[in-house]
């Protein structure tokens, strides 16, 4: 799969919902694991790689004892709290890493690749990363966080690299 650089309009659309869980969904699941790991990543949503549906990838098993590659389809974040600040970066925007402010931990609904609802907490970087994949699906990138000077001066050396 290739992924979406900033500038394509899949990466600002607002993304539909998911109502069918079949092997067509267990699939494209498994082909978003694959180019997230290719790309050393550690989490992926389905319009980076120009599906604009509601799924979501996450593995920060190298970060976090404990956590688990996860699909997470439908994503809703019904609670928030806390607040920290983090260096962020994403792979539809190479090269530019900056600190984001958002709730430290969150309370999520969501669904399985089978459709299970589930709802559970989540907090360090499985908070993080969930919250910025979300906002992928609603169109929004992280450097929408950054004041405009900064984010416009980003914008100019995204577009001097594609030039280059
Ligand atoms: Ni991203």
């Amino acid at each position: 799969m290739r992924i979406r650089i900033v500038g394509d309009e899949v990466l600002r659309e607002k993304a539909a919902g998911i109502e069918k869980f079949d092997e067509e969904l267990k699939q494209l699941v498994e082909e978003m694991f694959d180019t997230m790991h290719e790309a050393d990543g550690i989490g992926l949503a389905a319009p980076q790689v120009g599906l604009s549906i509601r799924l979501l990838v996450t593995d920060t098993s190298e970060l976090e004892k404990g956590t688990q590659p996860t699909a997470f389809i439908n994503p809703q974040i019904v609670a928030s709290e806390g607040e920290s600040t983090f260096e962020e970066g994403c792979l539809s925007i190479p090269g530019v890493r900056e600190e984001v402010t958002r709730p430290e931990k969150i309370t999520l609904e969501y669904q399985t690749v089978d459709g299970v609802k589930k709802k559970e907490d989540f907090e360090g970087w499985q908070a993080r990363v969930l919250q910025h994949e979300i906002d992928h699906l609603d169109g929004v990138l992280f450097i929408d966080y950054l004041s405009p000077v900064k984010k416009k001066l980003i914008a100019s050396q995204l577009t001097a690299a594609q030039i280059a």
